[in-house]
């Protein structure tokens, strides 16, 4: 099976350029002008960009939370990641205390294997340490290629795990090549806050953002900056929300640690208002950490730009309003954390932040698709378009405009938390491995075709990467 791209604009993390791609089999083969292969199936992108597939490098499908299971599984959440120029994604595995690290994998193999339309892997999460921890840790670093282990500082009596188990964690995964990952929320701060406030009656929505400050999140992010630092380890800070976070982030980077940071699209263009929307429509908008106050949206587009943020990821943890959301009706503390944004992650990146002239193209691709791949041990498979990589590919009109609505969306969730908000650009085809699973804007997928991807162990390469320093 072979196909030729033709006449449209590649776009990569580094270069703009005009070329036609030849696809032999899953892979790209060839780059270049005027590409002639008589066998091959002519797809005309001109007038269209060429990017590499997104990489989404934060999802939860099927997750249970809070008594209920986020809506999209792997069948819904990958069809709506691909229908958003998504080709690849890697979910968070939740482990239990006390079982074997096996089992949780076993059961998020189950949940996926026959369901997922595009390619996906798994992070761990780690809730405690000790020795079958310990012990098991190779097996699934290099049997199981998760690469990425999750330490949740927060959500108290829960999944929160304390500094002696971040910071094992940390020693460990600079021993076996992996990249620790942190939910940073100082999680006994929130505990109390929380407390407080419901004991003063207060169960509203906005009372998860109040409850939840910026300078939790700080503090959280440059603690675990320092265990890091002080572990000589390699740390991702997941869903950084507020300036505070990013000062931490962009200090550690300056003085030379390995510290990434990833955003999310929602906190780039909601903030803490739409919390207080009435008849309880707040719900929709509970995020943990929660969304801010606008002034942080600048403060986080501008480490977009500048590169104290290096990734975008969806978080997506759909929870329906009706029969989930609303659990929490008399208790903010109830309703579910999450919301839907795997799908329109790429999309909304490119609108608010390409066409709006706050990042590049070239960066839109680094946070959307590379950077995600290096850092997690999927490049250069993933992640760009070059000779030898899987052929994931988004053929993309930059010029399409479209609405946004729970009413055309693909996820299985009864809302959008951007309903009536207007883009621009969107996927017209999108390859997987070679293989259409968008095509005019179609989904022509087959779920089961997605493969579970074996990630590299952790480069030491990045470090100089992270050394860059600024004046
Ligand atoms: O509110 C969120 N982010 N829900 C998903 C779980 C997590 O903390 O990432
Ligand atoms: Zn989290
Ligand atoms: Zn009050
Ligand atoms: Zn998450």
């Amino acid at each position: 099976m072979k196909k030729i791209i033709k006449a449209g604009t590649v776009v990569t993390a580094a270069d703009t350029y005009q070329a036609d791609i030849l696809i032999e089999d899953e892979k790209v083969t060839k780059i270049g002008a005027n590409l002639h292969d008589s066998e091959a199936e002519i797809i005309d992108a001109k007038g269209m960009y060429v990017f590499p597939g997104g990489v989404d490098p934060h999802t939860h499908m099927e997750m249970p939370f809070g008594g209920t299971v986020s809506r999209d599984d792997f069948e819904t959440g990958t069809i709506a990641a691909a229908y958003g120029g998504t080709t690849t994604l890697i979910d968070f595995c939740l482990t239990d205390k006390g079982k074997p690290l096996s089992h949780a994998i076993q059961k998020w193999h189950k949940k996926s294997a026959d369901k997922a339309v595009v390619d996906y892997s798994f992070h761990l999460m780690i809730s405690e340490i000790n020795d079958a921890v310990l012990n098991e840790l190779p097996t699934v670093i290099e049997q199981e290629g998760i690469t990425s282990f999750k330490v949740f500082m927060a959500y108290k009596n829960v999944f929160q795990a304390d500094d002696e188990t971040l910071f094992r964690t940390l020693i460990t995964a600079r021993e076996h090549g992996a990249l620790v990952m942190v939910h940073a929320e100082n999680g006994d701060v929130v505990d109390y806050l929380t407390k407080k406030a419901l004991a003063a009656g207060h169960t509203e929505p906005i009372y998860h953002a109040l409850t939840r400050p910026p300078e939790a999140e700080g503090e959280a992010t440059g603690r675990a900056a320092k265990l890091t630092a002080l572990a000589d380890a390699q740390l991702y800070v997941v869903h950084v929300t507020c300036k505070e976070a990013v000062e931490q982030i962009a200090d550690a980077r300056r003085k030379g640690f390995r510290v990434w940071g990833e955003t999310c699209p929602q906190y780039l263009v909601l903030d803490q208002s739409y919390m207080e929307k009435p008849d309880f429509e707040g719900a929709k908008y509970v995020w943990s950490p929660p969304l801010r106050e606008k002034p942080h949206q600048e403060a986080l587009w501008n480490a977009l730009k500048s590169g104290d943020l290096q990734t975008i990821g969806s978080d997506q943890c759909s929870f329906d309003f009706n029969g989930q959301k609303d659990l929490g009706k008399d208790d903010f503390t109830k309703i579910p954390n999450g919301g839907p944004f795997v799908e329109d992650r790429f999309s909304v990146l490119f609108s608010e932040g390409v066409k709006k002239g706050r990042i590049s193209l070239n960066q839109f691709v680094n946070l959307v698709s590379t950077q995600s791949a290096k850092l997690f041990g999927l490049f250069p498979k993933k992640g760009t378009i070059a000779p030898g990589s899987d052929a994931d590919i988004v053929i993309f009109d930059p010029n399409a405009e479209r609405t946004i609505s729970a009413k055309t969306h693909h996820m299985a969730v009864d809302y959008s938390a951007l309903e009536g908000m207007k883009v621009t650009g969107e996927p017209v085809a999108v390859l997987s491995r070679g293989n259409y699973v968008i095509r005019d804007k179609q989904f022509v997928g087959k779920p089961g075709d997605g493969q579970y991807l074996k990630r590299k162990q952790f480069s030491m390469n990045h470090k100089a990467e992270s050394q860059t320093v600024k004046m």
